[in-house]
């Protein structure tokens, strides 16, 4: 039975104020914090015993999913005193493997939402023999990710991650962040200092001619690190176009949980969530946006796209469009905010404040 690293120790820089209080895996997606979603996945594969390799809010993770019977799993945590890079958690956590020298070990990054089959990357890891093999798709822009060209066969030919020169852009191929290791490969990497795996232990494999094996797979495809992107992989876990077990509820144009209020004239549409306890008064519309437990939509309010975190508050007629709006946070009655604005947690943004249009 195949078991598995996530590596969930990041600071989720990139997703704040969504990470203040929260770590990156665990801000609720379609109602669920967002790892239940991988773990289920990952467990629908047939993976049993998970590892996590916890840094950033480590404790927040134990409480929640405890030893993982309740998911059919067997989950333990390790947590880095600083955190050690991509390649030093993984070296961290070694010694909770069960695996053999030669066995198979899943990683994934805590944060892609896909519809990866994670059965046909083990089965390539072991039809060709490879050292460590990767999920690779493709994306139009790839400058945010680690960039892997292969040759006809899928073997890797370099790893460049997040390139800095127009000339290092090789290719629209890059790392999706899910690999089958070969377990003696972890436990080859150098243990008690920070170690990157991307720039620092695939170039080094590469460069001693060690076997790196891409399999490019173009299902269902997201890494959840902007707040445009979490807000996006929500919504597409709510419509079902992206793949998860665990969704609590039927797919469809929203999901309202059960201790939500929504008014019967408000309209939710697009994959948006209500979260437990939150209320959506009447005249509200909401699409494509996850309104978080116990936040406060209230009456004619119009938010697109968008996320209102844990027990904020939205006023009358505000308008909200690719926004997010911290724990805690009010935006007052007649507020307007677009694209990327992000209100800090426990923030208040008076009545009437903030537009981009005139208010005729
Ligand atoms: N335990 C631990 N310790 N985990 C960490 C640490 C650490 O010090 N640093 C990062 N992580 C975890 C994050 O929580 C996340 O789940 C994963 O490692 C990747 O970190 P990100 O910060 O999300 O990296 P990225 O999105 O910029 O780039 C990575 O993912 C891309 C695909 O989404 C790289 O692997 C790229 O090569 C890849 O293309
Ligand atoms: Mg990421």
């Amino acid at each position: 039975m195949t078991e598995a690293i996530l590596l969930v120790g990041g600071k989720g820089t990139r997703l704040r104020p969504l990470t203040v209080h929260t770590p990156k895996p665990m801000v609720p997606a379609a109602g669920v914090p967002f790892l239940t979603h991988q773990l289920a996945r990952a467990r629908a594969a047939g993976v049993e015993h998970i590892v996590l390799a916890t840094s950033y809010l480590a404790e927040v993770f134990e409480p929640c999913f405890g030893d993982g019977s309740a998911l059919g799993l067997h989950l333990e945590y390790v947590t880095e005193e600083e955190p050690l890079g991509t390649g030093g958690a993984l070296r961290n956590v070694a010694s909770r493997l069960h695996s053999g020298p030669d066995d198979p070990v899943l990683v994934f990054n805590g944060d892609i939402l896909t519809g990866l089959d994670i059965r046909a990357l083990i089965g390539t890891h072991e039809s060709t023999g490879a050292d460590v093999s990767l999920h690779l798709t493709k994306v139009p822009d790839p400058r945010a990710y680690g960039l892997v060209p292969t040759d006809a066969t899928g073997r890797v030919q370099a790893f460049l991650e997040k390139p800095q020169t127009a000339e290092e852009i090789v290719t629209d191929q890059i790392n999706a962040g899910a690999y089958v290791f070969r377990r003696s490969v972890i436990d080859a990497i150098p243990a008690g200092r920070p170690v990157s795996v991307e720039r620092e232990t695939f170039p080094g494999l590469l460069a001693a001619g060690a076997h790196l094996q891409g399999m490019v797979d173009s299902t269902y495809w997201l890494d959840l690190g902007t707040p445009a992107a979490f807000v996006r992989g929500s919504a597409d876990l709510v419509l079902g176009r992206a793949p998860s077990p665990a969704v609590p509820g039927r797919r469809g144009d929203r999901l309202v949980l059960p201790t939500a209020t929504v008014a019967p004239d408000a309209k939710l549409t697009g994959g948006t969530v209500v979260g437990e306890g939150a209320y959506v008064a009447p005249g509200a519309r909401v699409s494509g946006s996850a309104i978080l437990p116990g936040a406060v939509i209230e009456p004619d309010a119009v938010i697109t796209d968008s996320l209102v975190g844990t027990r904020a508050r939205v006023g009358e007629r505000s308008v909200l469009t690719g926004t997010v709006v911290g724990d805690g946070a009010i935006v007052g009655a007649d507020n307007e905010l677009r694209e990327g604005a992000r209100v800090w947690c426990d923030a208040h943004i008076p009545p009437a404040a903030l537009r981009f249009s005139s208010d005729q």
